[in-house]
């Protein structure tokens, strides 16, 4: 029985991962898809908007956490420690709710520090460690920025009749970061440690 030749090279060419591969974008920034959910092209175009400006705060308001979780120091380091790594992961949550809601309603979600930092709305925190009560200063302001933007565009999205973003809102957004801010906000309280004044 004759053996077939085979060219190893013509074979082995369908087995190589094609890389360094470039092309158009599938769906330029700040361009809508309109996807099948019964909204309105404005309701949609409003909420991807919104979202975005909401999604480059979180994002940043996440690394804020990671930030100070690395650098905290003193008395309460262990607790705040352990604290601001909780929040970060609770904001990193909430930046996937945030970012696939956008894909959801045909939008392009921001992603990449570039363009996020151009974007956000929070003060540029400085890259060296900060103590304690200014640590917690920044975080509040943050969460202040995003809970008031968060609750006008819940406000805007409901009269647009987008129940899903007014719901990503209200539910996640703002209750997570309400509660937050309680948790962070009580290390700032200049209470007695040990006797009562
Ligand atoms: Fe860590």
């Amino acid at each position: 029985m004759a053996n077939a030749i085979v060219d190893a090279d013509q074979v082995l060419q369908h087995a190589t991962p094609i890389t360094h591969q470039q092309g158009q974008e599938l769906q330029p920034w700040g361009h809508l898809i309109r996807m099948p959910i019964a909204l309105s092209e404005a309701a949609c175009r409003e909420g991807v908007d919104n979202l975005n400006q909401l999604l480059a705060d979180t994002i940043t308001l996440r690394d804020l956490y990671k930030k100070h979780h690395w650098q905290v120091s003193g008395p309460t380091f262990y607790q705040l420690h352990l604290l601001f790594d909780k929040h970060y992961a609770e904001q990193a949550k909430l930046i996937d709710s945030i970012a696939e809601r956008i894909q959801v309603l045909g939008g392009v979600s921001i992603a990449m520090a570039p363009d996020v930092a151009e974007t956000t709305l929070i003060p540029r925190a400085p890259k060296g460690r900060e103590s304690v009560p200014v640590q917690i200063s920044r975080l509040l302001h943050a969460h202040e920025i995003v809970l008031k933007e968060a609750r006008t565009m819940a406000r805007l999205a409901a009269q647009r009749e987008d129940d899903g973003t007014n719901d990503l809102l209200v539910s996640e957004v703002i209750r997570t970061n309400e509660l937050q801010v309680w948790f962070v906000a009580e290390h700032v309280v200049d209470a007695p440690i040990v006797r009562a004044e």
